[in-house]
């Protein structure tokens, strides 16, 4: 069998890792991560994820983390272990084991966890007929744009969404512009650009995204970072969400509001089919 996880230091089966229940991640989501994945068994974009992960690491204060380096060995090492054909790597660091109080506790080292298995990507027919969306309030905290373990809020609003039938939500501020969906960017077609929102701490700014922020001039497809309204949301003419790990995906639907055609747009396929040309080129 494919796939493995990592424990501070050990690798072992997914099935028997285990971390402490004074884990300050699992007592207070007190924790960052990142997720990875291979094309043709080679990382994508690995320096690109170390770096938002030591931001990420920075912005929340857990000191003494692997460096960079070092967890680029065990990335290494663990997809090696994994024997993945196409892997997903999860990537999890905490502040570390200690009795449940705020205070930051000393001397600890911060956990880091890592799991390695088989890429399951998206449903054909998904990507096919596109993604069905409902809109939600953005009711997560301040700072989205570190990539914390605190994900309850996204759980919240995914488990919302396909409980209403449909594939995902769309966080939209109390401003009444659209943030991101639970897991991943929003890229809105107008006629004439792509828009995205901004980065700051309304959004994790993906991986992904700033891919597709440099590839689509490059098709002469004009793109910016600009605040997109839930009624510019909805007059779209093409919609689409990327993430490290459905690239890029079209949305045909919010609540009530067909998206273009109703079907998925031709600027989103152009741009997956470009950007994985690329990606098997590097
Ligand atoms: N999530 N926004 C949010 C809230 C996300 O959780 C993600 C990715 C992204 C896209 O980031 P990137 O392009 O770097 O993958 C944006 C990962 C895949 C996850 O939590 O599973």
């Amino acid at each position: 069998v494919s796939g493995i996880a990592y424990v501070n230091g050990l690798f072992l089966p997914i099935e028997e890792a285990r971390v402490s229940v004074e884990d300050r991640g699992f007592q207070f989501a007190d924790g960052v991560y990142e997720v990875l994945r291979t094309y043709n068994g080679k990382i994508f974009a690995m320096e690109e994820h170390l770096q938002r992960l030591a931001r990420s690491l920075d912005a929340v204060e857990i000191k003494n983390a692997p460096s960079s380096l070092m967890l680029a060995d065990i990335i290494r090492d663990g997809l090696h272990r994994s024997q993945c054909k196409e892997a997903v790597i999860y990537l999890q660091i905490t502040r570390g084991v200690a009795p449940r109080k705020r205070d930051f506790p000393k001397h600890v080292e911060p956990t880091v966890v890592m799991t390695v298995r088989e890429l399951e990507p998206l449903p054909d027919e998904i990507r096919e007929r596109g993604l069905r969306t409902i809109t939600m309030p953005d009711n997560r905290w301040g700072r989205c744009d570190i990539k914390s373990t605190a994900l309850l809020a996204n759980v919240l609003a995914y488990n919302k969404a396909r409980a209403a039938g449909v594939d995902d939500a769309i966080f939209v501020g109390a401003d009444g512009f659209v943030s991101e969906a639970t897991a991943g960017n929003v890229f809105v077609f107008d006629g004439t650009r792509l828009n995205t929102p901004p980065s700051g701490p309304r959004i994790l700014s993906g991986i992904t995204r700033e891919k597709m922020l440099k590839l689509a001039p490059e098709l002469r497809i004009p793109a910016r970072e600009a605040e997109i309204s839930v009624e510019t949301l909805k007059k779209a003419h093409e919609i689409f969400v990327t993430s490290t790990t459905i690239e890029c995906v079209s949305v045909v639907q919010v609540d009530d509001a067909v998206i273009g055609t109703g079907k998925p747009g031709a600027l989103a396929m152009r741009l997956r089919e470009e950007f994985l040309k690329r990606v098997c080129e590097t």
